[in-house]
């Protein structure tokens, strides 16, 4: 097979550093050029625009920049060839340190110190061990089982929750629907590092909030949610927040992005807010592979981290 050209096209990224990594190893064009061109086989995208990819006649392989490949059913000429998603040890790195640092943040206090210094108030709270805490990540995919490892490490009570049953070491496992009620009643800070699918749109409501465990050592329940912001329904965290149902949210995603900067949840004060910035896509690390991955495809290897289209993620 011969070494096939590449179209690169980076809605929201700023491609230079992508292109300037792979032109090193293949040849590449920037979209808008080469949007019909017959030599291109690979295609490098992160929210392509709509039926950018159709017009490529000789298209094999669609690689996304992101875990996530929600950004690429969007669009209605999405051609059928296989997608390639990022399942990488930098990007596991990067979600695994946020979701550390926000339940740790959660835990400790964080929120109650930060209030008690804005008042110079010199006070020691009672402190509480991990282990009275349980972490209920929904997804066990990469992300998920990489944080729970780490969440373990520190001496959390681990609860999580799939698709399909899925066993990992020091974590309690529920999977689908039949499984969700006893994940959630188990549940003191709710992770989510779902994809969003079909399946999962919109699952974060308040019904789904309602059903964590309240009564803890936390002194109430917790959602960070770093997974996607059409997962979650933003009015129904709020009115949780509200009424008690959630004790405090940490945010990196939202229902829409950049969050609007009329949303009333920028300004809520058991809000912690961060710009989908949990784990960014980096191409000193991802390139590499995505080029070997065309090398290997090449030489008639299977493609690996395939997407399930089926199952939208
Ligand atoms: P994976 O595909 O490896 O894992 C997804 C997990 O979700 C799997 O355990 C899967 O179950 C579970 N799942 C999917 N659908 C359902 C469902 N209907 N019911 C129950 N469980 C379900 O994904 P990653 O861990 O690599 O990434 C997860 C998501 O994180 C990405 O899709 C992306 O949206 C988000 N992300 C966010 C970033 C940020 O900066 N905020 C950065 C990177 C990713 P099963 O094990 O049975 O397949
Ligand atoms: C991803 C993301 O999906 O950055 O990788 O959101």
């Amino acid at each position: 097979m011969d070494k096939g050209r590449i179209l690169l096209s980076l809605t929201g990224y700023s491609p230079r550093a992508w292109y300037d990594l792979i032109a090193r190893r293949r040849e590449v064009v920037l979209e808008p050029e080469g949007a019909t061109d017959p030599s291109i086989t690979y295609a490098i995208v992160w929210k392509q625009r709509p039926n950018l990819l159709s017009r490529l006649p000789n298209l094999r392989v669609i690689f996304s920049v992101g875990a996530g490949v929600d950004h690429l059913f969007n669009d209605p000429g999405l051609p059928d060839v296989p997608i390639v998603r990022v399942v990488d040890a930098n990007l596991s790195q990067h979600m695994t340190e946020h979701v550390v640092w926000r339940v740790l943040d959660h835990h400790r206090q964080g929120h109650l110190y930060r209030a008690q210094q804005k008042k110079k108030i010199w006070r020691e709270p009672a402190q509480r061990v991990a282990a009275d805490t349980a972490v209920g990540i929904m997804g066990l995919g990469e992300l998920g089982r990489d944080a729970a490892k780490a969440l373990k490490a520190i001496g959390f009570t681990l609860n999580g929750w799939s698709r399909r049953p899925r066993k990992v070491e020091g974590v309690t496992c529920f999977a689908g629907e039949e499984g969700l009620q006893a994940f959630l009643q188990a549940t003191d800070i709710l992770v989510v590092l779902l994809p969003l699918t079909k399946a999962t749109e919109g699952i974060v409501d308040y019904g789904l909030l309602r059903q964590l465990r309240r009564r803890n050592a936390l002194g109430g329940a917790v959602l960070i949610n770093a997974g996607r912001g059409r997962l979650q329904k933003d009015a129904d965290i709020l009115r949780a927040l509200e009424d008690g149902t959630l004790k405090e949210a940490s945010l990196d995603v939202f229902e829409v992005e950049p969050l609007p900067k009329t949303s009333p949840v920028w300004t809520h004060p058991r809000i912690f807010i961060t710009p989908h910035s949990a784990a960014t896509s980096d191409p000193n690390h991802l390139v590499g592979p995505m080029l070997d991955q065309m090398d290997a495809f090449e030489r008639g290897e299977p493609l690996r981290n395939l997407v399930d289209r089926a199952a939208g993620y």
